[in-house]
């Protein structure tokens, strides 16, 4: 059954208070409910009708009297009480050691944990589990002290002590309306790191983050992210922690990153749990970032949420825009926040493009879902964030600020839609592009896909002028045959083709140029630009620091790109650039398979890699290839071995031929200081790493022996767990016999760190592919003693790691590959039905594959689209992937 947007209806009933008493038991928690309620006088007299699922039903009384009910599909229906307000009291039983689920209560490693969003907590009792919903929670947990020391729950502590048996409990208010979805508890052995801070008003706060015992350690960098995400909400957007206490608690088994219950934000350990010799750059740099999106949705989600899951956006985007600028800002130079955008753009364009061009194509506002868990999307949450950034961007910075305060102004305590959000950004800002042109903006939440957009330039000498043509089309995608042209802010400069210099930018009819750079705003689906006084032929440098998400044909010739690549004062756009010509290259080898560098384009990159005054990170980001996955999204028909072969034939000669300058860069960029996760240290590691990479591949193909040699001393010497796994991965990469000791070294060291095997399992999964023996090693790898699908965390390093990105390896012209993918989507589904349906995606887009491999994944989608026992999640997404 689909859930429609244009059929929402504000509730029957609502719900004010929630008194719960929960008796924990892994096999049996008894669950007591008691809610007052009240009739909604906007919605028609009826019965009220509550969600359940998986619940065991013992009572449920009416203002104490016992009352006549049944169930319907997942519903409760209890009669209508006659009075408008009432006491509804429920008990139940849930068994959370079978919820494999992961969704309501759970049992994780000897404790309880919850998740609720975004329908889990009708796992845990009836309820109206819908986010407009909100009401006050008090909360009584009771359970065995010495298996539950730890009972947490959202809010204040207000009472806790013994009771008979060995037991013990703990009362807990939330003194803030939430809707369910906010709603959380732990009963857990847990240690925590605590912390206290000061806000600006002068009020003194609690943090604390729990973990297993033995785990405190490998909190320093989550607390520092949270003292950081405090300050910096209130120092760039002035809201301040509203929580006596902010808690984070560390799980084991979790389906995604992080949840923002309010006051108790439940995190993956994997956000949380880092140290120099476990963790990487990347690791401590998504701690950062998750620690902050949760934290900032105390505001951006929890302080004013989501009237229905439709709007889901509304915090998402709203939160990833946030925890965005916030990762940028801890980073400092505007080089190293120019690396965070790419790096942001990347993850854009490697997920949320594909997923925007195949059959889960949908808007950042959806208009239809079977599932909500299937839209916890990279289109919701990173296209969503790219729409907040381009409000951003049309009212800048302070209006973007008056914005905020505006829609806090009018909505906190509130459920609301993502046009309120719209809404309050463009009333604060009421001469801006955005408000000016509000409908037109919103196509962004309401039009799916990926616009394209155009661009030629002529320089007419004579005249001094420089002429730019826009324009746009707009796809056609799942479920919307017509599309209208979208506002499209395109961030631009002129650059001086032989001075390399930013030319000043004056439009036709302008008194005078306004700066280098400027925002063009197109609101047509064909516009024309023409600047005057331009003194000299230039190259137009076009979408600049990504302005929007758009894929751009900018009609640029290599000596166009060449010009940008030296002399761009965007970052980004040098990027691009750099990117560009490597994939013209990549595209145009694809027919035949063969491809041999140029000097011009080699001798570019040696530039790059040279290059005094850039940053490494940043080199590191334009001297690696767009990857097999962007490539194959640029053709019509993947063939993935094609596009494997031809990549890893412009990696091997960029090996060999910069291989001097690989070594020079691999000296140049040693961090001889203690290890920090800062961008300063971390851009060296990243490039020296490369560099290792590249002298290692090279080494292999010539048969000299030093080069592995060293990375093996490496790999055993390293300080720390990047340089060790960048060693490891040189010699997975490209050096079987050294690969094998060294992969048995390294399960040896860490086969108590449970992080660490799942970078194990991904390493040997992303292998790049050679005669089929990483493929072979994979499915061995299923059998291996510390494999589990049970473990998301683990089920991921090992399937997610091949099927999303090992296309070499993973498909196959004997169907290996699919026949493997359709028997755990089946056995994963009967486990985790979220988990499933994330993997089952990996085939959702064979219609963009070339044969062989579209006919057999076809095949094999059919194969799991026949069963019957598919949870909705997993149907959902099959049966789209088979629909025309
Ligand atoms: N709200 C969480 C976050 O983005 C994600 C929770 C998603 N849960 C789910 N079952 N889909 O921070
Ligand atoms: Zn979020």
């Amino acid at each position: 059954p689909l859930i429609r947007r244009e059929d929402y209806l504000s509730p029957a009933y609502w719900i004010r208070q929630v008194d719960l008493t929960l008796d924990l038991d892994a096999a049996k928690t008894i669950v007591a409910s008691k809610l007052t309620i009240e009739r909604n006088g906007q919605q028609p007299a009826q019965p009220l009708r509550l969600h359940g699922e998986d619940l065991n039903l013992l009572r449920v009384l009416v203002d104490g009297q016992s009352v006549s009910f049944r169930h319907e599909d997942d519903m409760l229906v209890i009669d209508a009480p006659a009075a408008d307000q009432f006491v509804l009291e429920i008990r139940n039983t849930i068994a959370p050691e079978k919820n494999t689920h992961l969704s309501g209560l759970y049992a994780s490693g000897g404790g309880l944990y919850t998740q609720c969003e975004a329908e889990g907590f009708r796992r845990i009792t009836y309820f109206l589990d819908r986010p407009d919903v909100m009401a006050v929670y008090t909360v009584t947990l009771r359970g065995d002290k010495k298996k539950y020391p730890v009972l947490l729950s959202n809010g204040n502590l207000v009472e806790q002590g013994e009771l008979d048996g060995g037991r013990h409990f703990a009362k807990w208010h939330d003194p803030f309306p939430k809707p369910s979805y906010l709603f959380a508890l732990v009963a857990a052995d847990l240690v925590a790191r605590e912390q206290w801070v000061r806000t600006r008003g002068g009020k003194d706060h609690l943090l604390q983050i729990f973990v297993k015992r033995g785990d405190l350690d490998k909190t320093e960098h989550a607390m520092n992210s949270l003292i950081a995400s405090v300050v910096w909400d209130e120092a760039r957007f002035n809201l301040p922690l509203d929580l006596e206490r902010f808690m984070i608690v560390a799980v084991d088994d979790f389906n995604m990153g992080a949840m923002e219950n309010k006051g108790l934000n439940l995190f993956n350990t994997k956000y949380v749990l880092a140290s120099a010799a476990t963790a990487t750059d990347a690791d401590f740099d998504g701690i950062e970032s998750v620690v902050g999106h949760e934290y900032f949705h105390n505001w951006t989600g929890n302080r004013i949420t989501c009237r229905d899951w439709f709007q889901l956006s509304l915090k998402e985007g709203l939160t990833v825009f946030r925890d965005q600028e916030f990762s940028m800002d801890m980073a400092g130079s505007a080089s190293a926040r120019a690396v965070c955008r790419i790096a942001d753009v990347l993850r854009l364009r490697e997920s949320q493009f594909p997923e925007d061009a195949g059959p889960m194509a949908h808007p950042v506002r959806p208009d239809a879902y079977q599932a909500i868990d299937n839209f916890y999307t990279s289109t919701v949450y990173e296209k969503g964030a790219e729409v907040v950034r381009m409000m951003h961007t049309l009212v800048g910075r302070e209006g973007f600020a008056k914005g905020m305060s505006l829609y806090f102004q009018r909505h906190d305590g509130q459920a609301v839609t993502c046009d309120d959000f719209a809404q309050a950004i463009a009333d604060a800002n009421p001469d801006s592009a955005l408000a000016v042109n509000l409908a037109l903006f919103k196509r962004w939440y309401s039009q799916s896909g990926t616009p394209h957009l155009s661009a030629r330039g002529q320089y007419d000498t004579a005249a001094s002028t420089f002429t730019l043509e826009l324009s746009q089309a707009n796809p056609v995608t799942a479920a919307q045959p017509n599309k209208l042209p979208q506002l499209i802010p395109v961030a631009m400069g002129l650059v001086g083709r032989h001075s390399g210099q930013a030319l000043a930018l004056q439009l036709e009819g302008e008194a005078a140029p306004s700066g280098s750079h400027r925002v063009l705003v197109m609101t047509e689906a064909t516009q024309r630009f023409v600047f005057t006084h331009v003194t000299e032929d230039c190259v137009p440098s076009l979408l600049r620091g990504f302005s929007a998400p758009v894929l751009l044909d900018d009609g640029l010739t290599d000596a166009d790109r060449l010009v940008l690549l030296a002399h761009d004062s965007d970052p980004f756009t040098r990027w691009e650039s750099g990117q560009k010509l490597a994939l013209g290259r990549l595209l145009t080898a694809l027919p035949t398979g063969t491809l041999e560098l140029d000097e011009p384009f080699v001798h570019a990159m040696r530039g790059l890699l040279r290059d005094p005054s850039l940053d490494p990170a940043f080199k590191e980001l334009a001297l690696v290839p767009p990857s097999e996955g962007y490539v194959a999204e640029q053709t019509t028909e993947v063939d993935p071995q094609r596009v494997h072969a031809v990549r890893e034939s412009m990696v091997q000669q960029l090996a060999a031929r910069l291989n001097e300058d690989w070594a020079w860069a691999f000296a140049e960029h040693q961090v001889r200081e203690g290890y920090r996760p800062v961008a300063e240290q971390s851009g060296k590691r990243a490039l020296a790493n490369l560099a290792l990479a590249m002298l290692v591949r090279h080494a292999v193909a010539t048969g000299d022996t030093v080069w592995p040699g060293r990375a093996y001393q490496r790999f055993k010497d390293a300080s720390n767990m990047t340089d060790r796994l960048g060693a490891l991965q040189a010699l997975v990469n490209a050096h079987a016999e050294l690969a094998a000791p060294a992969l048995e070294r390294f399960h040896a060291l860490f086969r108590h760190e449970p992080l660490v095997l799942d970078k194990w399992f991904m390493l040997q999964a992303r292998a790049p592919e050679r005669d089929g023996r990483v493929f072979a090693q994979a499915k061995q790898l299923l059998k291996h003693p510390d494999f589990t699908l049970g473990n998301p965390n683990r089920a991921r390093s090992l399937l997610m790691a091949l099927a999303f990105f090992n296309p070499a390896a993973f498909h196959r012209a004997d169907a290996g590959g699919y026949v493997f993918w359709a028997e755990r989507v089946v056995e994963l589904d009967a486990i985790n039905p979220q988990l499933a349906s994330r993997f089952a995606r990996a085939l959702d887009r064979w219609r963009h594959l070339a044969e062989p491999y579209r006919s057999a994944a076809r095949e094999a989608v059919a194969r799991v689209a026949a069963r019957t026992d598919l949870s909705s999640d997993t149907a959902e997404i099959i049966h789209r992937a088979l629909q025309e």
